[in-house]
């Protein structure tokens, strides 16, 4: 079953686990406990960052209380005031969207109880609602994105054809990746984004808004996926369509998950730009730098490459994700 279809069949259910109480462990280790609230599992990035945070937390003795929004911040808000309520040593978060988080942020810090955000940002201009953030630059991965088809077309004649499939409608990655290919693209007229839309970061939405590109553009020459999983489900669309992901439609998408490589090593995409998901291990040591009471910067971002086939080729063998 699709990763997209699983999340809509579970849609509404909010897991909350190992759900003891009050700031020390529930198991009277006096472990620090740490709520967690997860987006949902909507791509591969998103599993193995779930796995990241879950083993760090095991391995760095921190008691973990995890929950799947199921991509609703609806479930991230009652989650989060779930964690106050339990009196959790801190609290960190994904946060679905941008917008929308002040008064939830303001209770806990009412309750003295530091956040920390990672891997998404959140707009609020009251920076004091939380300590920190940890995650990637969306901004700069779009920018290469944008950067490799400048190369890729520079020495061809005529307008560029490009179809975009966004991530979650008002998520960090789907506004700053936007931003940064927008950016790099309006240098040159030729680039032309006919079509725009959200495939939510899910393979199955993936596949269904490529079906519509295909129908409604009568000349597509590039797929800008904001992340890997749509370009993977875009992928089943072009060939269905009889058309050869890669030749005839060129794709360049975000991520680098291990079957993104493997379809970059096969030739039916054309160029990957790293997002890493592996922020378990720095999490934890936020966590108790914070727990600690010792200064954090305010901003940490994590070390990012870009993928050719033959980098692709080269990564495989080790990929963890
Ligand atoms: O926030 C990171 C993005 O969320 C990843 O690029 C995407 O795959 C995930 O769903």
């Amino acid at each position: 079953m699709a990763r997209g279809t699983v999340a809509a069949a579970m849609a509404g259910l909010l897991l909350l686990t190992a759900c003891g109480g009050g700031g020390k462990a529930a198991n009277g280790s006096g472990a620090i406990t740490l709520g967690f609230a997860q987006v949902g599992a909507e791509s591969g990035w998103r599993t193995a960052n779930t796995k990241s945070v879950q083993d760090a937390a095991k391995a760095a003795g921190i008691e973990l209380k995890f929950s799947d929004a199921q991509q609703k911040q609806e479930n991230q808000i009652t989650a989060i005031r779930s964690y106050i309520q339990q009196k959790v040593k801190v609290i960190a978060f994904s946060p679905v969207v941008e917008s929308g988080w002040d008064t939830v942020l303001k209770e806990a810090k009412a309750a003295n109880i530091p956040v920390i955000l990672t891997d998404r940002a959140v707009d609020s201009p009251d920076k004091t609602l939380y300590k920190t953030f940890l995650g990637s630059d969306f901004v700069a991965e779009g920018k290469k994105a944008g950067e490799w088809l400048t190369k890729e077309y520079a020495s061809a004649a005529g307008d560029v054809n490009i179809v975009e499939l966004q991530g979650t409608t008002g998520s960090a990655p789907a506004n700053d990746r936007k931003k940064g290919f927008g950016d790099v693209i309006a240098a040159n007229p030729r680039f032309k984004v006919v079509a725009s839309q959200t495939g939510e970061f899910t393979r199955a939405k993936g596949k269904e808004v490529m079906e519509a590109f295909l129908k409604s553009q009568p000349k597509i020459d590039v797929l800008y996926a904001h992340n890997d999983d749509m370009a993977l489900g875009a992928i089943e669309a072009i060939q269905a369509a009889g058309k050869v992901p890669g030749k005839d439609i060129k794709i360049v998408s975000v991520d680098g998950v291990r079957d993104a490589l493997q379809a970059l090593a096969d030739g039916k995409i054309n160029h990957v730009v790293e997002c890493n998901p592996l922020l378990g291990p720095q999490l934890m040591d936020l966590v108790k730098k914070v727990v600690a009471g010792e200064q954090v910067p305010p901003r940490i971002e994590t070390t990012e490459t870009e993928f050719d086939q033959a980098a692709a080729k080269a990564a495989l063998p080790q990929r963890q994700y």
